[in-house]
């Protein structure tokens, strides 16, 4: 594997390999992705095998503007219209009904993933490619989403390629919203908060909320998720954690203080910075080689959503 500048040279390597099949891990905003022709039967399969991933779980798809996305919808509702304006390029992922002409590769679903990513390496490859890539985030299934070039080489090695666009800024993945249910219906709590999205929509359907029977959760929302080598413990009080027979080294991820640990990692106390820096800890952790971390639940609110649905994944 080779890392990569974004520069002209780099991106007319990248583009080369994407033409020729192949995959290219490279940066977005939320987490680095490794990018595949989205209707290449052979690229796609090489995301699977390469990242391990179910057959099940479908990918989505990324392009560089609204009216490339809308050529791969069936239809386009009114909501993905003013979404998409109000959103795009950004950390937001769409659900909608799929072009019945496209061909099914990965899992055969009826809907289709797509966003348009807000980082100026992604949509200079989108752009430069003229191809819709599918990219789920860089890294082995279950494990830790990449946020820098070296998170992807650590863990896909085997990837040709990765541009490197430095440390990735929400440093979480983007909030999935599917807009086929009578009320839209968060799959997957990411970057971009539920307040900012209800404003345009009105009310949206929580993954939780079974009492009216339109929430399901996204395929890829596996139980284990997210998940570092050590094993993790999210309680609510760090002090009272009986450390007798817990695999050493312990390490402790809080957002407040240390305290006397093997290794500490202390995140801030903004839920967006906190993001920023979750997985990068994670990663510290697991090259650290410790065998617990035990990690101070954050306050059960919404701002705090999409931080804890990974934790808690994590810990699983
Ligand atoms: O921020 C992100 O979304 C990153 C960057 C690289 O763009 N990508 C990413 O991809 O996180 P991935 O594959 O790790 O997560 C995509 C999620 C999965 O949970 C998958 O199951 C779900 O979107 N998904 C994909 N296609 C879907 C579909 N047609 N219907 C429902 N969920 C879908
Ligand atoms: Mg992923």
């Amino acid at each position: 594997m080779t890392i990569v500048e974004p520069d002209a040279d780099g991106l007319r390597r990248a583009v080369e390999l994407l033409r020729r099949e192949s995959v290219v891990a490279f940066p977005t905003e939320t987490v680095y992705g490794l990018g595949a022709h989205a209707f290449s039967a052979r690229a796609v399969a090489e995301v699977y095998r390469l990242k391990n991933r179910p057959s099940w779980n479908p990918l989505i798809v990324h392009v560089a503007n609204v009216a490339a996305a809308r050529a791969l919808a069936h239809e386009w509702p009114e909501a993905a219209n003013e979404l998409a304006a109000q959103f795009w390029p950004g950390p937001l992922t769409l659900v909608v009904e799929r072009a019945k002409h496209l061909p099914q590769l990965g899992a055969p679903t009826l809907t289709i993933a797509i966003r348009v990513p807000a980082h100026e390496v992604a949509l200079k490859l989108l752009e430069a490619s003229g191809l819709p890539l599918a990219a789920p985030s860089a890294n082995r299934s279950e494990g830790i989403s990449p946020t820098t070039a070296g998170h992807v080489l650590r863990s896909l090695p085997e990837v040709p390629l990765v541009l490197d666009g430095g440390p990735a800024s929400w440093g979480i993945e983007s909030t999935v919203l599917d807009l086929t249910t009578p009320t839209p219906t968060l799959l997957r709590p990411g970057a971009l908060a539920l307040r900012p999205l209800r404003e345009v929509t009105g009310a949206i359907a929580l993954p939780d909320a079974v009492g009216d029977g339109t929430a399901r959760p996204s395929p890829g929302m596996s139980r284990r998720h997210y998940a570092p080598k050590a094993t993790v413990l999210l309680v609510d009080d760090v002090k009272s954690v009986d450390r007798d027979g817990l695999a050493a080294p312990v390490a402790v991820l809080s957002y407040e203080t240390a305290g006397d640990y093997d290794a500490a990692e202390v995140l801030s106390a903004d839920p967006r910075e906190y993001a920023a820096d979750l997985y990068a800890a994670l990663h510290r952790l697991d090259d650290a080689g410790v065998g617990t971390i035990i990690v101070q639940a954050p306050p059960d609110t919404e701002d705090w959503l999409a931080v804890r649905d990974r934790l808690v994944r994590a810990a699983r």
